[in-house]
Parts: structure tokens; C-alpha cells; sequence
């Protein structure tokens, strides 16, 4: 029987995560106070996050210390198996290998716990009470309300409304971990209503739900905010992924040529990727492809320049791929890919030509989840399957030029919630957006008074 899983056992775990920012080969432009565009100092994020948090914002130190009580919160999930893909591969008829690192097996379904249980326990250990976020899928809410209830804090959640609407069981898991969660926009806060006055009928976007959690962080001082994504603190989280990865690829004498992630805000790509990219900076060869959907292509199509990371203009101004704060995208099934902007670290990389691009249509990206499903098994989050399509051409490819290589993705998630999205799928009702330039430069204009870079 060949070996499909490679495992780590708990003890070796790695202790560490991987902080790119210590050896980025180009320094990152820093981000602006939304107020007086002046950079940012770590003060300014106080109102919002604990002191740790911060520090690791900025930090250039190599590697981080894991502190033991996260680690025992990841022994609940971690280490995750690194699988090779042999049922896909002979789908196929390829002649390249396939890895995936199987981050559906958390609690929630995704990656996301491994920085949920970071920022709640940061946050606990400074004595706040409650944390805000937004959630568009509904995995990056339900992580949240798994680490809340892990570590005694209370959670509030403002989960986008078309996912919140066509998710019901994610809104029941949210809850299951005993967290409160609104549709956005909501009558609730301020940001919420000058959406709803303008367009009663929003689906909402990751930026409306973002404005809405900060908003109540910030009025609130027992309540601080949690972001799923973008900033370095929460790529920095995610590193254990690549971590473990290096570890398990050197279990049996194998590297990947090709490392791939699909891409919402960046913090699953990064995860897997950054400590890839560590020995790439080191001299290994290897390329790194970073797969969005054409329905909201921020590092395809859209404008490297300072944006807000939320519609109402209450973050600070990141530089980063953006399609503008006010982008709302259309209503596509991979909800965990709907926001405007992608991290900034990720968006520096593709800008240097260290990380390639690619978009897909939905359609096709749920052709090649079905695929997977039907060799593999696991259905796959429709955000994942992006990472999926771009492994199945980029195998066809090595094929068509005679070639053998070796590929790794993320699958960064389960579609156990996600059933209704395969279900327009297999009806034929899924419609491939295809965002027109006048609709982007509508939207880039808004930026026209914000610093460029
Ligand atoms: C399963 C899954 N994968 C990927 C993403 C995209 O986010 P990120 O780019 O931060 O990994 C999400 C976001 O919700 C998600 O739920």
C-alpha cells in the first residue's frame, strides 16, 4: 500500500512562526494613519488590538516564539497531514506529483483557527473581554467563536449578508460556540445604516463588515477587534502551515517546484507559502502562484497604491492590490474571496514578481473541486478550489512540455457548508462574472484623493 499521508506527531509541532518581514528583499512602504496619512505608529492600533499583536505587526524578528498555550490549542487539530494526491494525479494521467496540506481538518474547517487561537489568547491574557469581526464564508467567523469559547471571551460577529443568507449552518455553528452574529450591513452601527440608506437591498462585502466590527471596537474599550486576514500579524500565524510542510516534505526527501494558495486576503497563500519563499530567497528554485476569482481580481487587475482596508474609511491606509474600498463584488459562492484589497506583504511580493497571479471564473474552479472531490474525496471549500484549478493546469502544462514537476497546495478548507453553492453548480445556475474595466476604473477613482506610493 503506498503512504498517502505524511505525519508529524504532536511533539514536533514546530515552536515557531516564520516572519517574512525578516528577510523581504524589498522593504514594505508602511501603512498610513487614515486621518492624517502620516505612517502609522504601533500607538495608533491600540484602540483596536493587544500589545503582542502589535508588536508582532512590526516586528522583523525572524522567528517567533509559539507560546505553550497556543500550542495546546492546535494539538487539538495540528499537526495537519500533508497528503499526497495519488487518486487525483491518476484523474489526471499526470505525470507531476501533487501535495496538499489538509487544513480542513480544524474544528471550524480551515485554516483560520491557527490565528483565531492567537488573537484570543492575546487578548485574554490582557484582560478584554470581547472581540468583533467580520466573517464573509462564515469559516473565519466560526474559528473566532471556536477561540473565543476556548479561552472565555465573548465574540460578536458580522457575517456578510448574502453568505449569511445562503449559509444558515455556518450562522449555527457561530452559535453553537455561543458567539452573537448580525447580517452586514446592520442597523447596528453607524457604517451599517449609511450603506442601508444608500442601497436597502446590499449583499454586503468583506470592507461593510469590517467598518461595522472596528466601529464597535472602538467605541467600546472592553472590546477589542480581530481581523481573519491581510495584516502581518495574522500571515504570521499561519506560517505553521509552511512549517510543518518543510518538516514533512524532508520525511520523505521530497520539495515541491510549485507552491499554491488561493487568495481572499492572503493569509492562507502565506501561510503555506512564506516559508517556501524563505528558501527561495536563500537560492532554491521554486515558484509561488497565488489564485483569486476574476469576479474580484485585486492582484490581477487591480491598482498596488494605499486603500482603506474597510468601506468607511476607519482603518488605517495599507498599501496593497486594491479595487477600491468601495468595491462591492458580485455575488460569487467563494465568499472567503470577496474583498477588495490583498495583504500587503502579499501584494509587494507580486508586485516584485516574487509571487505570481491568476484569476478564475467560478465556473471552472467548480468543475476542478468536483474532480478533486471525485478522487480525492474531501470536497473542498469553493475558495480552495481555486488553489485546485490552478494545481490541475499547472500539471497539464508540465505534461504538455514533457516535464515532471512537483506540486504543493493549501486546501484551505472543507465545502461541508457550502452544499447549496455545489448545488447551482450541478443545476447549471452559476453565472461567470466577468467585471468589466469600466467598472474597475469606476471604482479605482474613488482613490484619487488618498497618497499613492
Ligand atoms: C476556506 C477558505 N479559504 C481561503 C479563504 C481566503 O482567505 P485568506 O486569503 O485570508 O486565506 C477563506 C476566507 O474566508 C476561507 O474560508
Amino acid at each position: 500500500m503506498k503512504t498517502r499521508k505524511i505525519m508529524l506527531t504532536e511533539k514536533e509541532i514546530p515552536r515557531t512562526w516564520y516572519n517574512l518581514l525578516a528577510d523581504c528583499p524589498f522593504p514594505p512602504p508602511p501603512p498610513l494613519h487614515p486621518l492624517t496619512h502620516e505612517p502609522l505608529k504601533p500607538n495608533d492600533l491600540a484602540h483596536l488590538f493587544p500589545p503582542a499583536l502589535i508588536e508582532q505587526e512590526v516586528s522583523t524578528q525572524r522567528f517567533i516564539p509559539i507560546p505553550e498555550e497556543i500550542l495546546e490549542v492546535y494539538a487539538l487539530y495540528r499537526p495537519s497531514p500533508l497528503v499526497r494526491a495519488y487518486n487525483l494525479e491518476g484523474a489526471l494521467s499526470t505525470n507531476s506529483k501533487i501535495y496538499y496540506k489538509n487544513e480542513s481538518v480544524s474544528p471550524p474547517g480551515s485554516h483560520k483557527p491557527n490565528t483565531a487561537i492567537a488573537q484570543a489568547y492575546y487578548n485574554k491574557i490582557v484582560g478584554v473581554k470581547r472581540l468583533t469581526t467580520e466573517t464573509g464564508a462564515g469559516q473565519w467567523g466560526s474559528a473566532l467563536a471556536f477561540a473565543c469559547n476556548y479561552f472565555g471571551l465573548e465574540c460578536l460577529v458580522y457575517m456578510v449578508r448574502v453568505s449569511y443568507e445562503n449559509k444558515p449552518y455556518r450562522r449555527s455553528m457561530i452559535e453553537a460556540w455561543g458567539a452573537t452574529i448580525h447580517p452586514s450591513p446592520s442597523k447596528l452601527t453607524q457604517s451599517g445604516r449609511a450603506v442601508l440608506d444608500k442601497d436597502p437591498d446590499c449583499p454586503g462585502s468583506l470592507g461593510i463588515a469590517i467598518s461595522e466590527a472596528v466601529e464597535i471596537a472602538m467605541n467600546d474599550k472592553q472590546t477589542n477587534y480581530a481581523l481573519g486576514s491581510v495584516l502581518n500579524h495574522v500571515l504570521l500565524h499561519q506560517t505553521i502551515i509552511g512549517e510543518e510542510a518543510l518538516k514533512q516534505f524532508e520525511l520523505v526527501s521530497d520539495y515541491p517546484d510549485i507552491v499554491i494558495g488561493c487568495v481572499g486576503g492572503g493569509s492562507n497563500f502565506a501561510g503555506l507559502a512564506f516559508p517556501f519563499l524563505r528558501e527561495k530567497f536563500a537560492g532554491k528554485n521554486l515558484r509561488a502562484i497565488a489564485v483569486e476569482p476574476t469576479a474580484c481580481p485585486s492582484l490581477t487587475r487591480g491598482a498596488y497604491t494605499y486603500d482603506y482596508g474597510d468601506t468607511s474609511r476607519l482603518t488605517p491606509l495599507m498599501p496593497m492590490y486594491t479595487l477600491g474600498h468601495n468595491f462591492i463584488p458580485s455575488k460569487i459562492h467563494a465568499g472567503g474571496l470577496r474583498y477588495h484589497g490583498a495583504a500587503p506583504l502579499l501584494s509587494l511580493l507580486v508586485k516584485e514578481d516574487l509571487v505570481e497571479a491568476r484569476a478564475y471564473h467560478q465556473t471552472e474552479v467548480f468543475q476542478a473541486a468536483v474532480t478533486f472531490a471525485r478522487s480525492e474525496g474531501i470536497i473542498p471549500a469553493p475558495e480552495s478550489a481555486h488553489a485546485i484549478k490552478a494545481v490541475i493546469d499547472e500539471a497539464k502544462k508540465a505534461d504538455e512540455e514533457g516535464v515532471t514537476r512537483t506540486i504543493l497546495f493549501n486546501l484551505s478548507g472543507h465545502g461541508h457548508f457550502d452544499m447549496s453553492a455545489y448545488d447551482a453548480f450541478f443545476r447549471q445556475q452559476l453565472e461567470d462574472n466577468n467585471f468589466a474595466d469600466e467598472e474597475l476604473q469606476k471604482s479605482l477613482a474613488q482613490l484619487c484623493d488618498l497618497p499613492t506610493i
